[in-house]
């Protein structure tokens, strides 16, 4: 199921709104990949994507912030620190799923019955892509809803320096694809 951008996530209608839309979009990359080839490689290079646009991104909001002096800096920068650890050690448990224990199937409820026995690396593969994708449904569009929103009555202030900058998917973060 694809991530929705939706108009109550909206907070200033340009830079930061179109950064948030970019990176649903590379979450949605990810969930609409087939982990059934029974390599990790593809959908860890897609959250090493991630996480290469979200520190940008992160960082530039929090640029934006200082040049308004917003009030919830300090606890808005640990939150975004708090993300990129969440995201890393996800990232961390794909890329060495090969290396790690099989656990019981069958303590996993929600696993879908069908599909590669999950004592095979596809299946491992197939198992762990369906937990990452659960976990990026919330991951940032939490954050959004009960963080950035605070934003949005300083977004007219923000603009002089958002118009600086260029739209996310333009940047070029290093990416090993
Ligand atoms: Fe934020």
């Amino acid at each position: 199921m694809q991530i929705q951008w939706r108009d109550e996530m909206a907070i200033d209608h340009g830079l930061i709104d179109n950064d948030h839309k970019y990176l649903i979009s590379i979450m949605n990359e990810f969930c609409e990949t087939d982990p059934t080839d029974g390599s990790p490689d593809r959908l860890v290079n897609i959250l090493s994507k991630l996480n290469a646009y979200t520190t940008i991104h992160f960082r530039r909001e929090e640029a934006l912030q200082r040049s308004v002096h917003y009030s919830y800096i300090d606890a808005h920068h640990h939150e975004h620190g708090d993300l990129l650890r969440a995201l890393y050690s996800i990232h961390r448990g794909l890329f060495s799923l090969d290396a790690s224990p099989v656990e019981d199937e069958a303590e996993d409820p929600a696993a879908p019955s069908g599909g590669p026995d999950p004592a095979t690396p596809a299946g491992r593969v197939v198992r762990a892509h369906r937990k990452v994708a659960e976990f990026l449904h919330h991951w940032l569009i939490d954050h959004i809803i009960k963080s950035d929103l605070r934003m949005k009555p300083y977004a007219r202030d923000m603009l002089p320096m958002a118009r600086g900058m260029k739209p996310l998917k333009q940047m070029s973060a290093w990416v090993d694809d």
